[in-house]
């Protein structure tokens, strides 16, 4: 096996076994296989990115950073299939052929036709997200995807450019490149959008505990709520304008290692998203009523001395930041108001693992 994406961490090392010993690492009955296998691990926002200046390229208005979590993750095989007449999408074990397969498609097409490759392909993924419920699964699908296209074409390519190739899938996708916490420089064109590693191994004591209170796909999705608030809330300059500010606040609070900034800046800029949801011609929201239950719980934790912060993406699942010594405190607690959600806890989860399967004859 080799690693063919440059500093990355060999698959066999990664904390993703389960999901790679459910997906074949060996070629099939195909001959002059060549085969990869990527895992990447979702991305949480802690300054979200929403708003595209540029759709096809997803180009963003303002900077991001995001926490790369352990827990939840998607480990993706792709082959190429000289003698195939078609293309496979094969998710959790059952092949795809509706709008999940075929957005696949037209990011792998995309890929081809940027590294002058061809061929039909066989994707096999398996994610460890819960999907389209605001539990940033496409961070992780389209990292793990763009990873293991690289690998099986043997193109040898920088972190740089993987996240560009990854943010053509998903914006966020960009930041799974990296391991603990990450930057998504916004550019103004291809080249200059891509991520960055802000600190891959962070010294912070920072959880998150993922709240699922219903993990029913969204009313909107992320990339049609974040058009119509481009397209028509008279408060998207303001978010814009926020988010930079929140995006520098955000920097220095990580560099000073302070939980309770961190907490404060993300908590904020999550709200500032939501109000924005709701300013929209239409509006919108992604609350249900135990979001802001969960939200109450978490407010009313930080009141009584126990601090912890939530932020939400686009699904109406939270995201709550706590330190080691509290996340029992706050789990018991919501555990107890919400008994009906699942809690999933994670730390910093590492970067993107690529390994090449080898070639067959
Ligand atoms: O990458 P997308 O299209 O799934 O958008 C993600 C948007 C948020 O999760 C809400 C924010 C972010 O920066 O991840």
């Amino acid at each position: 096996m080799t690693t063919v994406v440059r500093e990355c961490v060999p698959i066999s090392e990664a904390r993703s076994q389960s999901a790679a010993t459910t997906i074949s690492s060996h070629p099939s009955r195909h001959s002059s296989i060549r085969a990869a296998i990527a895992t990447a691990h979702a991305n949480i926002a802690l300054i979200k990115y929403w708003g595209k200046k540029d759709t096809l390229l997803r180009l963003p208005f303002t900077p991001s950073i995001s926490m790369t979590v352990d827990q939840l993750y998607t480990t993706t095989r792709f082959e190429i299939l000289p003698s195939a007449d078609h293309n496979f999408f094969v998710l959790g074990g059952e092949e795809q052929s509706g709008a999940a397969a075929q957005r696949a498609f037209d990011y792998v097409r995309l890929l081809q036709q940027r590294f002058g490759v061809s061929g039909h392909f066989r994707i096999e993924t398996v994610n460890h997200v819960p999907m389209s419920a605001g539990l940033a699964s496409s961070s992780s699908a389209f990292a793990a995807l763009a990873g293991a296209f690289a690998g099986a074409y043997g193109l040898h390519v920088s972190r740089a450019e993987l996240s560009r190739m990854a943010r053509l899938g998903s914006g966020s996708a960009c930041r799974s490149i990296y391991g603990g916490l990450s930057e998504w420089l916004p550019g103004t064109d291809d080249h200059s959008s891509y991520a960055i590693a802000l600190n891959e191994h962070p010294d912070i004591d920072l959880n998150l505990i993922a709240v699922q209170v219903d993990v029913s796909p969204k009313p909107i999705s992320s990339t049609q709520g974040m058009a119509r608030v481009v397209a028509t809330s008279p408060y998207f300059p303001v978010w814009v304008q926020q988010t930079r500010k929140a995006c520098a606040q955000m920097r220095e609070a990580i560099q000073r290692k302070d939980f309770s900034a961190i907490g404060q800046i993300a908590q904020q800029n999550a709200l500032d998203m939501h109000a924005l949801n709701l300013t929209a011609r239409p509006g919108f929201t992604y609350f249900q009523p135990d979001t802001i239950r969960a939200m109450r719980v978490v407010d009313d934790l930080r009141a009584s001395g126990v601090e912890c912060y939530y932020t939400m993406d686009a699904g109406s699942n939270l995201k709550v930041l706590v330190q080691s010594g509290n996340v029992s405190a706050v789990t018991h607690r919501l555990s107890h108001d919400l008994p009906h959600a699942m809690l999933t806890r994670a730390g910093f989860g590492p970067g993107i693992s690529v390994s090449r399967l080898g070639e067959k004859e």
